[in-house]
């Protein structure tokens, strides 16, 4: 049945105050759906542990020692032949820049000649000058046969579990037969107010909690490439297509299958949880397999208010499980989500899970090795003795960055038997967190952004051990524990505590680690960590982007150098950086969040939330040569909209565009934005394909 036409005439309102408690521009309804207001609350990690200023006094008289590590190890990294100066710590290396600014100008790095977007609020995706663009797939699109045309006034959970779920995040595309691909696409959280005309919030129904169950999750679908542009068309029925939600089956493994902390009623042998919930992103393993990372956990849970045990009350709280009814109000519709009659069921999520979306009849498989935090993303890469190094961040403010280390080494390629040996390499191995220190006397970091003397910031770090196998490393905790409460056992060794780790990248060309810290308005303030060399702006709105060097390759990297790449903001406030590049030449970027290379060593970054007023957008920059740190918009996402994914290759960028109309006030009846479908129509996270009209590459 189609839209009636009295309905077609929705007014459209755009309230565009911020009015987050983030204070990044991200609107409250956005905070109250996708993390529970976490920035509402106090940060769960209340931890006084050794802050950078403690360790600044022993940091300093270890400097030399670490500088001179640094300038050996950081030309170690993967066949980069970088120079061994003591910028060594940085992937680039500066030279003055070339005049123009230009779309084309072939000075520009291979990849990056488009002229930039400017900062707008359009209510649509704005592309450079000469590209095109498609809505590869829409939530409520069928991905099975049989299943009707979308009908925002009649879904049922019965529709939405064999339709393209809401919110998409993480987006992955793997080769398949010709020109058929597979796309992998994480739906991290439903907003119900945009989903269902007329919802109460207070009394949901049974059926829009199923639905909102049903448009949790990740959808495996095969796309068609269009030859002569960009554009991928979903192949509805094809054989590999699936939809994971919050009542399909996952197989925990790893060290914390069957302990008794993840066993419930409903799975007392403790090894089978039901649903994967707050996919944020994730990543592609180079055996073909994809790694989503469970987010923002806590606020499916209710009643840990009635928790008295004080074990397990810390436990939840530095998860930040708290509070007696959910927003969602799931508990009344299934006991688990009830902390008090179901407490352990809340242990089975926050893992990075692996699924292998070749496989039809694949369980996907939540890795317990891997830790248990808000992940917002688990990137792999290979390392010199065929070890695989994951790098995950926890993104919450005054949370760690973390590294898993496999125990085995990985079999090359995508053969049966490499698949089949690579199946469990995730299953063990060791877990590191990380500790930052600057190379800067403390009182040099001033909290407002300023340079210190050395002209940069930039320092020494380290790996700490926390659990390897079924050796714990951390006193008090056994294996398991540390790695189900992870949070507490990196708070016990002393990491540093960062402004919100969300998405990591290893560049696939010199092995670099580059780390998108999206915020921390409360750094800084009354009672909470000060501003460190790593973390350098008290109330960092903007957030930055740090690039990490290993000392060595191999699996045994416990060592690293590292600098701050990008210092975000407007370009024009000199507490901003951009790699050393002039700043008048840059777009205006805030809220680092997603991160992708091109074919051409470039960095691209998405970003959540806008402290400047634009609408978020797409973003590259050269990380060598004299452009090193010359970052040039690409495109800007709809009203109330967050950029996700995004997948850069030669002929095509993808975005995941993430709650369209997600502005304070907004429902299903009353849109803040009509993209993609238009006027009368509900706003719909989709996935977006962008081209160059003329045939050429992204960027060329
Ligand atoms: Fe789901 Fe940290 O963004
Ligand atoms: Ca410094
Ligand atoms: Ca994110």
């Amino acid at each position: 049945m189609s839209i009636a036409p009295d309905r077609d005439l929705l007014p459209v309102i755009d309230l565009r105050a911020p009015s987050s408690p983030c204070s990044t521009g991200r609107a409250a309804l956005t905070c109250r759906y996708r993390c529970g207001d976490a920035c509402a609350h106090e940060a769960p990690n209340t931890t006084t542990n050794e802050t950078f200023a403690d360790v600044m006094e022993s940091a300093l008289s270890r400097r030399s020692v670490l500088r001179a590590g640094a300038v050996v190890g950081a030309v170690a990294v993967v066949g980069t032949g970088l120079s061994a100066s003591p910028a060594a710590a940085a992937v680039g290396e500066r030279r003055r820049p070339p005049g123009g600014h230009h779309g084309h100008d072939p000075r520009r790095p291979k990849g990056l000649r488009f002229s930039p977007v400017a900062p707008n609020l359009q209510d649509a995706v704005v592309t450079p000058t000469g590209y095109d663009q498609q809505v590869v797939i829409s939530w409520g699109d069928p991905l099975f046969k049989g299943v009707p045309a979308f009908d925002v006034h009649r879904q049922s959970a019965d529709r939405q579990r064999r339709q393209f779920g809401f919110n998409n995040d993480f987006v992955g595309l793997l080769p398949l037969a010709g020109s058929t691909r597979l796309m992998v696409v994480n739906h991290e959280y439903t907003s119900e107010t945009l989903m269902f005309p007329g919802y109460s919030a207070a009394n949901p129904t049974r059926e829009q909690v199923e639905t909102a169950w049903a448009a949790h999750g990740l959808s495996v679908v095969a796309v068609k490439e269009d030859r002569r542009t960009g554009a991928l068309r979903p192949v509805v029925g094809h054989r590999l297509n699936r939809r994971f939600h919050t009542t399909s089956e996952f197989e925990l493994t790893g060290p914390v299958a069957g302990h008794p902390l993840v066993r419930t009623k409903a799975d007392p042998r403790g090894r089978t949880a039901l649903g994967t919930l707050n996919n944020c992103s994730g990543g592609l393993t180079p055996w073909g397999t994809w790694l989503t990372a469970e987010e923002n956990i806590n606020q499916y849970f209710a009643n840990a208010a009635t928790v008295t045990d004080p074990v397990q009350a810390k436990r939840l709280a530095r998860y930040g499980i708290a509070g007696t009814a959910t927003e969602r109000k799931w508990e009344r519709f299934d006991d688990r989500f009830d902390i008090a009659k179901e407490p352990n069921e809340a242990n089975r999520f926050g893992w990075i899970v692996e699924i292998d979306p070749y496989d039809p009849t694949s369980t996907p498989r939540k890795r317990t090795a891997l830790g248990r935090f808000k992940h917002e993303a688990a990137q792999p890469r290979i390392t010199d003795d065929g070890h695989v190094a994951v790098y995950m961040g926890d993104d919450e403010r005054f949370d760690y960055f973390y590294k898993f280390v496999s125990a085995g080494t990985v079999r090359k390629g995508t053969s049966a038997s490499a698949r089949r040996h690579n199946a469990d390499l995730l299953d063990e191995g060791t877990l590191y967190v990380a500790r930052f220190t600057g190379d800067s006397p403390a009182i040099e970091i001033d909290g407002a952004g300023t340079l210190p003397a050395d002209g940069r910031f930039d320092g020494a770090g380290e790996w700490i051990k926390l659990v390897s196998g079924r050796r714990s490393f951390v006193p008090g905790m056994t294996a398991e524990e540390v790695l189900l409460f992870t949070r507490l056992a990196a708070d016990a060794v002393g990491a540093t505590k960062m402004d919100r780790p969300e998405d990591v990248e290893p560049s696939p060309r010199t092995g670099a680690v580059y780390i998108a810290l999206t915020n921390n308005s409360n750094r800084g303030a009354t009672g909470a960590a000060p501003a460190d060399e790593a973390n350098p702006r008290t109330s960092n709105k903007n957030g930055h982007v740090i690039e990490l060097v290993e000392h060595r390759a191999d699996s045994g990297a416990t060592r690293f150098a590292w600098n701050i790449l990008l210092l975000c903001g407007d370009p024009a406030d000199p507490k901003t950086y951009f790699g050393g590049y002039p700043s008048r030449d840059v777009s205006p970027i805030s809220c680092p969040d997603n991160l992708a290379f091109d074919r051409y060593g470039n960095l691209w970054i998405s970003t959540d939330g806008n402290a400047l007023g634009s609408h978020d957008g797409l973003f590259g920059l050269a990380l060598e040569g004299p452009e090193r740190g010359a970052t040039r918009q690409f495109l800007t996402v709809p009203t109330g909209a967050e950029t996700c994914g995004p997948v850069i290759e030669r002929d095509r960028v993808l975005v995941a565009v993430q709650h369209p109309g997600e502005k304070d006030g907004a429902t299903a009846t009353a849109p803040a934005s009509t993209w993609p479908d238009g006027p009368g129509r509900v706003p719909r996270p989709s996935v977006v394909a962008v081209w160059q009209r003329n045939g050429r590459s992204i960027g060329m």
